[in-house]
Parts: C-alpha cells; structure tokens; sequence
C-alpha cells in the first residue's frame, strides 16, 4: 500500500507509516501535479496547505483515506469523497490545548501591546506612553462556538477571573452552567463583552457572524480575536470598525485567504496577527500526526476509523 503525505508532517507520524507502507513526502504540489500524482497511492495525508478538490477525488482511484492533521476539514471536498467511498478522517483533539493556548497569548497581547512594543523598542525607541494596555482581570470575555477549544479558552480565562459569556446552539444550559458559563446571543456578546473569541467552524451559519451590524453594538473598548477561521468574522467590516474607531483591537491568526497579504486589516496599528500559528506547537504537531498516522494504518488493514 502507497501513503502519499503532500503537508509538512511531524516525524512521529510519518515513521509509523513507514513500518507499514511504501510512503512518499512531496510537499508543495500544485493542483495539477497532485491529480497526476495521486492515481498511484491508497492514502493521502494532509494539513491545510493542501487542496484536495474535486479533480483531486476524480483522479484518485486507487484512494481510501484521506486523513487530515488537525481539526479542519474545510480544504477537502467532502462531498466528491464521500461520493467516491473515499474516508475522511481529521484529529480533532491534538492540537486543542495549542490553539486554546494561542488564543489566550493573543488575547493578552492585544491587551498589553506586546507586539507593538517589542517591534518598537527593538526600533530604538523609548515609547512607554504609547503602549498604555487594560487588565483582562473582572472583564467579560464571550465565547462564540463552546466546542473543544472553545471550553479550553473559557476555563484559561476563568482562571484569570475573567467572566463569560456564551454562544453555542448546540450547548444545553446545563451544560453552560458546568462549565461556568453564561449562555446569550451573538448580539447581547455584542454588547456586553469586553474580549469576543470565535471558535466554530466556518460554515454558512457562522460566516460572518461578526458583522457591522455587531461591530456597531460593540463597546468602544472591546476587542475581537479569532484563531478559529477566516471569515467568521467579517474581514471588512472589521477593518472599517477599527478605521472608525468603533472597537479598539483585533487579534487575528486565520483569514480569507491566506497568506493574507492584501487583507483589509493587516496594516492597521491596533491588529496583531499571526500567520495561522494555532496548532503550531511541538506537542500538537505530534498529537495530530499521530493520530492520523493511526487511523490511517487501521483503514488500510481493513479496520475502522474513529474520527470521520
Ligand atoms: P469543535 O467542533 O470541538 O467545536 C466547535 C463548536 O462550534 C461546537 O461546539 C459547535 O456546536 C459550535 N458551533 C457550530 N455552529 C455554530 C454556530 N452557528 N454558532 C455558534 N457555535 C456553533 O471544534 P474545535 O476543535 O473547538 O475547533 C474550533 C475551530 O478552531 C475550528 O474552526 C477549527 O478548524 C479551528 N482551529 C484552528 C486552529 C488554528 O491553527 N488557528 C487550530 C485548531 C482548530
Ligand atoms: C486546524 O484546523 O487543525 C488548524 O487550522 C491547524 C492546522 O491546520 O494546522
């Protein structure tokens, strides 16, 4: 059996593979050599630089899994696979504690000016004044999206004695009140949050979930994050908002498109942005390769996969 791995891979997973099949690394492939590539191999593993589109299904017969290092599925075709009896499987937990941990560095970052700072006394300058920042200590943070990393965020934050707000339609009060937290509406986080976190997937509900309509509740000192996905909260509308003056920050690390060179926000002074760092961590690099590598051995010797 052939394993095709056309992502960067931590080590762990790709020498479990190689105990069982024939694996070829080839990373960086453009959609058209992938198509030609792909017809030979049983598996294929991914992060999210690759495409696995529709032409990439069609030309793949020889495919029975196409196993995802992280928790997005967002840059395969799900329909064109599930259509070719192709599995899709992802590791939802390996990199949680990462982004929820990614998340919280953003977030008092943005409260600290951290990078601000750093880029300009690096710059030999003095500017103790210009990096005045707020305490997250007794401010509300909301929650979009209670999920795994979701609920990681919410108790790091709890731990800072923050309070928070909740919006997930698919989590009970009871459940809420365990975790601590208060359920709400969008727009009620809107208005009452001093942090707002988003952490669903992108779908066509939470597209835009974050919108003027929401930037315009907002107080003048709340600040937005997202290390979830690009275009949960509008790009645009959130540039024009802080243009206006209408929030004061954002701490971004997905977007759009990416890399998001001609991103609307990138250049403004109070956004920090990382470059899709969430899961960039030693531990969770293994976790999800890991992992992957295991549902994928287990599938191809005709077992079952646990995260489909
Ligand atoms: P999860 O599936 O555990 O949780 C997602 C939550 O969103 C669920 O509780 C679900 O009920 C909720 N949800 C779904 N639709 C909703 C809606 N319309 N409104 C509000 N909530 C809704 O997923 P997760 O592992 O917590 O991941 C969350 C996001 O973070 C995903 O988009 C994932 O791709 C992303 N992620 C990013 C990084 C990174 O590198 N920045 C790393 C890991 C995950
Ligand atoms: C994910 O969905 O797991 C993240 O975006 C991280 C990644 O792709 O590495």
């Amino acid at each position: 059996m052939k394993v095709l791995i056309s992502d960067s891979l931590s080590e762990e997973g790709v020498s479990k593979l190689q105990e069982h099949f024939d694996v070829d690394v080839s990373t960086g492939l453009s959609e058209d050599e992938l198509v030609e590539k792909i017809v030979d191999f049983d598996a294929l593993v991914i992060r999210s630089g690759t495409q696995v589109t529709k032409r990439v299904i069609e030309a793949a017969d020889n495919l029975k899994i196409v196993g995802r290092a992280g928790v997005g599925v967002d840059n395969i075709n799900i329909d064109a696979a599930t259509e070719k009896g192709i599995i899709v499987v992802n590791a939802p937990e390996g990199n949680m504690l990462s982004a929820a941990e990614h998340t919280i560095a953003m977030m008092m970052s943005m409260a600290r000016n951290i990078p601000q700072a750093n880029a300009s006394l690096k710059a030999k300058k003095w500017e103790r004044k210009n990096f005045m920042g707020v305490e997250v200590n007794g401010k509300t943070l909301g929650v979009i999206g209670l999920g795994r990393i979701g609920a990681e965020v919410a108790k790091r934050a709890q731990g800072m004695e923050m309070d928070i707000l909740g919006y997930d339609p698919f989590v009970t009060e009871e459940r809420a009140k365990s975790m601590g937290v208060e359920l709400t509406t969008v727009d009620d986080i809107a208005k009452r949050a001093d942090f707002i976190t988003v952490h669903t997937p992108l779908t066509k509900e939470t597209r835009n979930i974050l919108d003027a309509a929401q930037f315009d509740m907002m107080k003048g000192n709340a600040r937005v994050i997202n290390c979830a996905r690009g275009g949960i909260i509008n790009e645009e509308a959130l540039a024009d908002a802080l243009k206006a003056g209408k929030i004061a920050g954002a701490a971004i690390d997905v977007f759009t498109s990416e890399p998001p060179f001609d991103c609307p926000f990138i250049d403004i002074d109070n956004v920090i942005v990382t470059p899709h760092l969430g899961a960039s961590t030693e531990e969770a690099q293994v976790n999800v390769a890991v992992s992957v590598a295991e549902e994928v051995i287990s599938v191809l010797n005709g077992g079952s996969a646990r995260n489909t």
